[in-house]
């Protein structure tokens, strides 16, 4: 394990993304409500770099009482959408939205000081 250096924390502001080398691969790092993810930059559908895609809050269908349908509304969680073809995962987690089953792979993020380090 490599710790690879990132990014200073005081040029990494809130919604911020820094893509990083590891070697043959890339890490996607994010800064969301304070806290910092990182993932492989494969997505798990055809290798796309999915941490590069746009950021959208996960939309929830509104179903009425009577069972329905009432539109749509954006929820509190954040994902990002893999550009090639639409692969959508939760940046908490980096779970696929559409199959729980697929995720990207997750990276650990240590901040020392005003230095940020991706583990990889
Ligand atoms: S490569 Fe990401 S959705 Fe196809």
């Amino acid at each position: 394990m490599a710790e690879i250096f990132v990014v200073k924390a005081s040029d990494f502001g809130e919604g911020d993304r820094r893509i990083v080398r590891a070697g043959q691969n890339e890490i996607g790092v994010f800064h969301h409500e304070g806290a910092y993810y990182a993932y492989a930059n494969q997505c798990v559908h055809s290798g796309g770099p999915a941490c590069e895609g746009v950021m959208i809050h996960k939309v929830l269908d509104v179903i009425g009482e009577d069972r329905t349908y009432q539109g749509q509304v954006f929820s509190d969680e954040m994902h990002f959408v893999c550009p090639w073809h639409g692969y959508e995962y939760e940046l908490k987690t980096g779970i696929c939205a559409g199959n729980r089953k697929l995720k990207l792979k997750k990276y650990d993020v240590v901040r020392r000081g005003d230095d940020i380090f991706v583990i990889a």
